[in-house]
């Protein structure tokens, strides 16, 4: 089925789920393993451009998949958590909405800011900004720090869905990743 149904997440949020998780990943995967390499290395030039894909592909991802969220209620988790907890998931959750969106506007804005031109898969993105390379540091800082608020959000969001599913033993994971009811 492709909506949710009450106990269950539809194919189409199981997806857009998974493919922005493994975009995000692999964003964050090519800038955390580039140290390895001099600045400047053929080798980190190429990282930067597929983090670079990773990213715009999370953006582009975010559009359809907020417009299916809209319409389409997340199933509920049985038994049910506590009205807190239920409120910090959902703060959790729009936190990682946000920062799909902000992280690869900040890296655009760094970019562009720059003078360098940004391309997905080789296509050339219009430019938004003048360059500006007074801004560029502050633009690089905020995505640094929205990059390090981003890993700590997804530790406890992984964390909080492992937490669920071995010791609280109710459906949050499986109603993600199980047969649908
Ligand atoms: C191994 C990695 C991951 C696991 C096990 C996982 C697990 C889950 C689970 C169980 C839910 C449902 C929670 C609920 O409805 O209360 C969920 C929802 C969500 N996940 Fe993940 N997740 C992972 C990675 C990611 C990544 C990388 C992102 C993106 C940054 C992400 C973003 C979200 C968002 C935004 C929701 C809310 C969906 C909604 O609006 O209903 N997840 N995840
Ligand atoms: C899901 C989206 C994205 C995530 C999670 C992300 C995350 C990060 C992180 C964690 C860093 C390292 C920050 C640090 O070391 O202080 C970084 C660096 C960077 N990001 Fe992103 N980013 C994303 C999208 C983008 C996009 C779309 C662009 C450009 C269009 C971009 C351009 C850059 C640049 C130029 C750097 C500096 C790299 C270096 O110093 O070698 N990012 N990003």
């Amino acid at each position: 089925m492709l909506r949710n149904s009450q106990h269950s997440y539809g194919l189409a949020a199981r997806v857009f789920h998974w493919l922005s998780a493994i975009a995000v990943l692999t964003a964050l995967f090519c800038v955390e393993i580039n140290g390895f390499w001099p600045r400047g290395s053929a080798e980190r030039m190429q990282l930067l451009l597929w983090h670079i894909d990773a990213g715009l592909l999370t953006a582009l991802l975010l559009v359809p998949r907020l417009l299916w969220r809209l319409g389409n209620r997340p199933p509920v988790i049985t038994p049910l958590p506590s009205p807190l907890v239920q409120r910090l998931a959902h703060a959790g959750h729009w936190t990682l909405y946000a920062l799909m969106l902000l992280l690869p506007l900040f890296g655009v804005l760094t970019q562009q800011a720059g003078g360098k031109p940004v391309a997905l898969f080789g296509i050339a993105m219009p430019a938004f900004i003048a360059p500006a390379p007074g801004l560029r540091h502050l633009w690089r800082e905020i995505h640094g720090l929205l990059g390090n608020l981003l890993l700590i959000v997804l530790a406890i969001h992984v964390a909080a869905a492992v937490w669920h599913h071995r010791f609280l033993r109710d459906d949050t994971l499986t109603r993600l990743i199980g047969p649908q009811r």
